[in-house]
């Protein structure tokens, strides 16, 4: 029996059960299972070792030593080729997990940063190779550097191939996608379906002239939204998504998974069998690539987060972005407040233990101001206006704001928006007008780090804030780039910055060293696993957050400071003697701590 095939046994019911609850058809169920098998076959010897080895430690991305990066091929290294020569810089910044943003077959010059994909087994010729992937997977895994890519499930590019013939008016095709005759039944839908993009694309359709129909494109119009309904659809994209992980790609990120099913009378997100569709991949995946694991882009309301993880019993997905810390880690920076942070860390440290988050600070898209509205009216804050005071705060259009941030689609009826702009600007070096404005911001930054790098989960860097890169304005003068701000963090690497890194006066060398000791410290130090308990403590301070991490009956006591001024924390309960492991200084707590301006301890007892 081969490894698929005594793996398989194992889930076969379930797999056949919910398939058939979604399709009812026996016959594409037998085609599928048929071409899963073929998958199995093609799978390298090499990468069936790896499967082996991680079905023996499956934890394998929890471990303290990981951190992660997510970079644009091209922005970083021009192409494939270009990224293998510069690993070594990976290495140093001590990178164990790189997600490298699409570089499958897109259209030029529109494509959503690569999200419109025209071909799920090509490379686009702009990056290299389908060889040069291999090559470049093979490298990483050298280097014990785990690849994350993109699969996008929830559409295609309207000029996919598939797309092509639908428009030509091939039935077949047609049925890939959510087509009609009419504006009937899209306006029944754009009743219930809210707008991902409301001022760069309104609406959620868009007529085809070709085909003389109304076309689903939920986000951009060139990008059609995929049929789920249609089994053909499943079959084909989750081959695809096999076909990836044959390549070596380690991690696949799931590209607005809630999304893929669509049912008229519904918001068309996070409908149940979005879950039924995360399990079946799961289960091919532990059956064909056991190595490979699942992060979902879900960027939802925190309620809507834990049926993506599944079950302990039945996974969906391994990782998930931790979105809402995420927003909640600037909205306190912003307000100097952590209550909310607080709340929203207890709820998602109750999460049981297979549910595992990325934690991120800026990645290439926006900050969207989600946060969870029960607990703002609680804490008497009224949503809508704190949501209009962190966005006009980072665009820098709040009195006393140091952030110099971007909107992104302003809606002038909902007053919703969100926010871009790199981490560095957001935290006030850009707007820095002298030594003591830097020290500050450079103080923000780190803080939000330690932070960020604290939390339940994986860590990851947005590729240039480990050299503090600035927004990059000249977006702006791009007809291709100018009308979606996102671009303005979407910046080439500065190359020339990256010597500063080793100059004890830059700022380069602040940022970099000190976030290198951040992700070393957590290496050596166990507490940092991802299965560690993690709980919040109460400081009596609101500008102070306390977390408290345990693991294997170790013990680590991380304070942050959100406040530009000293704060104390009341904390009776770790009266001792203990020693910051950031700055080995020692401290004798009696029932509580005195921090600087943005300060941050890890604490370990003497
Ligand atoms: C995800 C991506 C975003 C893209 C969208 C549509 O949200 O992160 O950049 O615009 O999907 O594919």
């Amino acid at each position: 029996m081969s490894n698929f095939a005594s793996r398989f046994e194992k889930y076969k019911n379930e797999f056949e059960w919910l398939y058939m609850e979604l399709y009812n058809n026996r016959a594409s169920l037998d085609k599928l299972i048929d071409e899963m098998e073929t998958m199995y076959t093609k799978r390298s010897e090499e990468l069936k070792a790896l499967d082996t080895l991680r079905e023996q430690n499956p934890n394998w991305y929890k471990g303290s030593d990981m951190l992660g990066i997510t970079l644009y091929t091209d922005l970083f290294a021009d192409d494939l080729n270009g990224l293998i020569e510069k690993i070594p810089y990976l290495k140093e910044l001590g990178i164990k997990y790189l997600h490298l943003m699409p570089l499958l077959k897109m259209p030029h010059p529109q494509n959503d940063g690569g999200y419109a994909v025209e071909d799920f087994g090509t490379v686009d010729p702009k990056f290299g190779t389908n060889e040069d992937l291999l090559k470049l997977t093979e490298k990483l895994r050298e280097a014990g550097i785990s690849l994350c890519l993109d699969f996008v499930m929830n559409h295609t590019a309207s000029s996919h191939e598939w797309a092509v013939k639908a428009r030509q008016g091939d039935p077949y095709y047609m049925n890939y996608y959510h087509t009609f005759e009419d504006y009937n039944i899209p306006r029944w839908y754009e009743q219930t379906m809210p707008q991902v993009f409301p001022a760069t694309a309104p609406g959620n359709f868009t007529y085809c002239d070709d085909m003389q129909r109304w076309v689903m494109t939920t986000f951009y119009p060139f990008q059609w939204d995929l049929n789920y309904w249609n089994p053909e659809v499943f079959r084909e994209m989750s081959m695809a998504m096999l076909n990836l992980c044959n390549m070596g790609v380690e991690v696949l990120r799931i590209d607005a998974v809630p999304y893929i099913w669509k049912e008229l009378g519904t918001s068309c997100r996070n409908h149940p069998k979005v879950h039924t569709i995360v399990r079946l991949v799961r289960i091919m995946m532990d059956c064909i690539c056991p190595s490979s694991i699942i992060k979902g882009e879900v960027v939802m309301a925190p309620h809507e987060l834990a049926p993506y993880f599944g079950t302990p019993e039945q996974p969906g997905c391994h990782l998930l972005y931790n979105v809402s810390s995420m927003v909640n880690l600037w909205s306190s920076l912003a307000s100097q407040d952590v209550r909310l942070l607080k709340e929203q860390l207890n709820t998602i440290n109750a999460l049981p233990k297979h549910c595992s988050f990325v934690n991120y600070l800026r990645c290439h898209d926006d900050i969207g101001w989600g946060l969870d509205e029960a607990d703002e009216r609680r804490f008497g804050i009224d949503p809508l206006q704190h949501k209009i005071f962190l966005y006009r705060f980072y665009e820098g259009k709040f009195p006393g704001s140091y952030a110099r941030g971007m909107l992104y689609n302003y809606d002038p009826v909902t007053l919703d928006a969100r926010t871009c702009g790199t981490c560095a600007s957001l935290c006030g070096i850009e707007a820095a007008q002298n030594d003591n404005d830097l020290e500050l911001a450079i103080k923000r930054m780190l803080l939000m780090h330690a932070a960020m790098m604290s939390i339940k989960g994986l860590p990851m860097l947005n590729s240039g804030d480990e050299i503090a890169q600035l927004n990059d304005w000249s977006f702006l003068e791009d007809p291709d780039r100018r009308d979606d701000s996102r671009n303005i963090h979407r910046s080439k690497f500065d190359w020339g910055m990256v010597r500063f890194k080793d100059r004890s006066y830059t700022l380069q060398y602040k940022i970099w060293k000190n976030l290198k000791k951040l992700k070393e410290l957590r290496s050596a130090n166990p507490c940092f696993n991802g299965e560690a308990d993690v709980t919040t403590w109460d400081t009596r301070n609101d500008r102070v957050l306390a977390l408290i991490r345990e693991f294997e009956g170790k013990k680590l006591i991380c304070l942050f400071n959100f406040h530009y001024e000293p704060q104390g924390a009341y904390l009776p309960l770790i009266s001792g003697n203990y020693e910051d492991a950031f700055t080995n200084t020692a401290y004798q707590v009696e029932n509580g701590i005195m921090l600087k301006p943005y300060q941050y301890m890890w604490l370990i007892e003497k």
